[in-house]
């Protein structure tokens, strides 16, 4: 069991000898070291279980530290700070020579984020290194939206969970590269892709192999433990009649374990709901979980990358 706790004081002093603490932002909660001290990194990817060429992303509380990690950044990523920071969105941005290669995997981009929590936001201010956190659940698995995720899997790794209660968004942030002034999407998140519109044309490149050459974006990510069907569910249900339970948008399924993500049909909520939905249904004495294609607006279409991803693992 690790210690919880909301002293950010105490997540300093293990930080700053080089370990590692979770910790708790608006998307998911992370797995935290000193970005800029190759041990503590070297710690959070094995806490995780994590392969080294899926880098890790660098939480700052300042654009002087992104600057101060970074080179060439485009007037668009200062924009989009400006606008989205803190916020579930991080860029890939030109590496500085010091920042250690094993924190982007060897890659020539860092990726930077400025989280949204009031504790994490302080704990970064009372530092002057940015944080790496890749999210804290062992690799593979479905992310952690509460601090009981967290001990739930990793309470026998870590000393600490800085306890910031349960996560506001619930799924992990947008991550975008740019191409001189123009937005690539590469992984789709909290932030929803028509806000990102609002900046310009957005393409896409997000990676569905289960080889990436982007590494991090393997198709069978955040997996739960069962077998994952999408479809229509009443018609699977008429095919799985045994051992399964069902993931639904907003209709109540009786008689059968049901996580329903909103009922009055919320994609916010829906996505605030999935991670934990999941790991509940994945507690269940079944073999298979169906679920539904949700609308591909707002976070809708963060929902339906994440199910893609669980139902790919089958
Ligand atoms: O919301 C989030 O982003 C959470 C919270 C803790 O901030 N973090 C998170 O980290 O989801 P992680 O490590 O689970 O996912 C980060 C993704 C990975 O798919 C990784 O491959 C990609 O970001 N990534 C990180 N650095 C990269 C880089 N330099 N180039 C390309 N992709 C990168
Ligand atoms: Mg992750």
């Amino acid at each position: 069991m690790a210690e919880r706790s909301t002293d950010i004081f105490k997540a300093r002093s293990i930080l700053d000898s080089g370990g590692i603490v979770a910790i708790p932002t608006e998307t998911v909660y992370g797995l935290a070291g000193n970005a800029l001290n190759e041990d503590a990194i070297i710690s959070i990817y094995k806490a995780k279980n994590r392969p080294s060429f899926d880098p890790l992303i660098a939480h700052v509380s300042s654009i002087k530290q992104v600057e101060s990690i970074t080179n060439d950044i485009p007037e668009i990523a200062y924009k989009l700070a400006e606008k989205f920071w803190p916020g579930p969105l991080t860029m890939l941005l030109t590496k500085a020579d010091h920042v250690p290669d094993i924190l982007t995997s060897g890659l020539p981009r860092v990726a930077v984020r400025m989280p949204n929590h009031p504790l994490t936001l302080q704990l970064l201010e009372s530092i002057d290194y940015p944080l790496a956190a890749p999210s804290a659940n062992p690799f593979g698995y479905v992310s952690p939206t509460s601090a009981d995720h967290v001990n739930d899997q990793m309470g026998d790794i870590i000393d600490l969970i800085l306890d910031g209660g349960k996560t506001k968004i619930g799924v992990e942030s947008t991550i975008v590269s740019f191409e001189s002034e123009k937005i690539i999407v590469n992984r789709i998140g909290g932030l929803s892709i028509e806000k990102l519109e609002e900046f310009g044309p957005v393409s896409m490149n997000i990676n569905q192999s289960s080889n990436p050459s982007a590494p991090g974006m393997l198709k069978s990510h955040y997996a739960p433990g069962k077998k994952v069907i999408i479809g229509n569910i009443d018609s699977l249900l008429d095919v799985y009649k045994e051992r399964v339970g069902v993931l639904s948008f907003q209709k109540k399924y009786q008689n059968l374990p049901n996580q329903v993500l909103s009922s009055s049909g919320n994609l916010d909520e829906a996505a605030n709901k999935l991670f934990s939905a999941l790991r509940l249904l994945d507690k269940e004495d079944i073999d298979i979980i169906v679920t539904e294609k949700f609308p591909e607006t707002g976070l809708g279409r963060a929902i339906n990358d994440r199910l893609g991803r669980a139902a790919a693992n089958n």
